[in-house]
């Protein structure tokens, strides 16, 4: 006979939690008995709609669930625990009184994790209840630093992305230097082959002579032209974009901003590139970001050097072990890097060069675009004779 009684939980303030639901408290008082004398803190209900307030007051650890409760049964109570995002995860045990396969087979679909069939043997269910119980707290645990995991991941991701935007504003300053000078360049010749058409009037206009002054105005514009749609690329905010990408015309298109710096710097760069470099998976922006900060870096590296230059080489790789890679190398013969700095040049902020000359960020972000890109990165160099960098990216990159 139902018991109506005794619907309200009863609870003892010992150990882990277990809320037994069963309509009939006679049947399962034995086992009450036994598991308040096992250490574990009871309490109870003797129907759906009590097990759910249960439930909200005392988060159980566990459920014991009677199968066969008039009104809303066992299965249904199992299903509505499963479809609450709050309790999915609390393990319920059934209770049966015979050992209907059928029965059992519903149990485990629903998201039971045991069956205890009556008449209890109380040994078996102690040992049940420590198993499931140690496995949930296990699994609890795991959650908690599996979203601790998660927060820490987030807060690395968004330190990275400022450490990115700090960089693209410490490049800012390169990228004006760079600009002044390739803008200024054309403009200046502009100016002067025009001035001088302009000096004698109209009437001393020589149709040839002008005609090259013409000319001359056409080539300049439209390299100015050139270097200012490829800046308004790369200055695009854009999410990574990965698509196919020639790494040649990468590096052709890093090179835009440093022309006339080199020359009047008197660098040489020589290139040598492979003509039949596959394509790779990339984004063109990013690894353009990489190459420019290598080409920055070998730049003030051969400050002060007589004859400075710069190699670049792409090669498909051939050795075995990295088959499907191509390999990007920046040769400088600038001042190089000591042995007992080469570990930290890829750490943030790590740098050499006076305050407001460099921000320490150029390297470790362009570490992070390759690793994005499945590759590596490695630096070679001797004090005093020059540095090289290798890249290698692979084939399937983007996969
Ligand atoms: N080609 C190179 N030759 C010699 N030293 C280099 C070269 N490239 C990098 N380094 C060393 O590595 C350090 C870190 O480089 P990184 O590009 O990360 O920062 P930075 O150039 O100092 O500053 P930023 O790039 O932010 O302007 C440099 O300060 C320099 O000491
Ligand atoms: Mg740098």
């Amino acid at each position: 006979m139902p018991s109506n009684d005794n619907s309200e939980s009863h609870t003892m303030k010992l150990g882990k939690h277990i809320l037994v639901v069963d309509d009939v408290i006679k049947n399962i008082k034995l086992l009450i008995v036994h598991l308040r004398e096992a250490g574990y803190e009871i309490s109870f209900a003797n129907s759906g709609k009590q097990a759910f307030i249960s439930v909200d007051r005392h988060q159980p650890d566990l459920i014991l669930l009677d199968i066969n409760i008039p009104e809303m049964d066992g299965f249904e109570i199992c299903r509505r625990f499963k479809s609450s995002k709050t309790l999915a995860n609390i393990p319920i045990i059934f209770l049966t009184a015979d050992g209907d396969t059928g029965k059992i087979e519903k149990g485990f679909e629903l998201g039971a994790v045991d069956f205890i069939t009556k008449p209890f043997r109380f040994k078996e269910v102690k040992a049940r209840l420590e198993t499931h119980l140690a496995f949930y707290e296990v699994k609890q645990q795991l959650e908690i630093r599996n979203e601790e995991l998660q927060n820490a991941y987030d807060k690395l991701s968004n330190t990275q992305l400022q450490l990115v935007q700090t960089a693209k504003l410490a490049g800012i300053g390169e990228l004006a230097t760079g600009i002044t000078h390739e803008l200024n360049q054309p403009l200046m010749y502009i100016r002067a082959n025009t001035q001088m058409e302009v000096k004698d009037g109209l009437e001393g206009l020589d149709p040839e002579s002008a005609f090259n002054t013409l000319k001359i105005v056409e080539e300049g514009t439209d390299r100015m032209m050139n270097i200012i749609n490829h800046l308004k690329d790369f200055a695009r905010i854009s999410d990574i974009c990965f698509l196919p990408v020639n790494m040649n015309e990468i590096i052709e298109k890093s090179l835009i901003l440093f022309r006339e710096q080199f020359k009047n710097r008197n660098i040489q760069i020589t290139k040598e590139f492979d003509q039949n470099l596959p394509e790779v998976v990339g984004d063109a922006n990013r690894l353009e970001q990489v190459f420019i900060n290598l080409l920055s870096n070998a730049k003030d590296a051969l400050s002060g050097v007589k004859k400075g230059s710069i190699h670049l080489k792409t090669i498909q790789c051939k050795e075995k072990s990295k088959e499907n890679f191509i390999e990007v190398s920046f040769t400088d013969n600038g001042l190089g890097i000591p042995e007992s700095k080469l570990d930290k040049i890829f750490e943030p902020f790590f740098t050499t060069k006076d305050v407001g000359r460099g921000t320490g960020l150029g390297l470790s972000v362009s570490h992070g675009i390759i690793k994005d890109h499945n590759g590596d990165f490695v630096v070679d160099s001797q004090e005093g004779k020059g540095t090289t960098f290798k890249i290698f990216i692979p084939l399937d990159s983007g996969e």
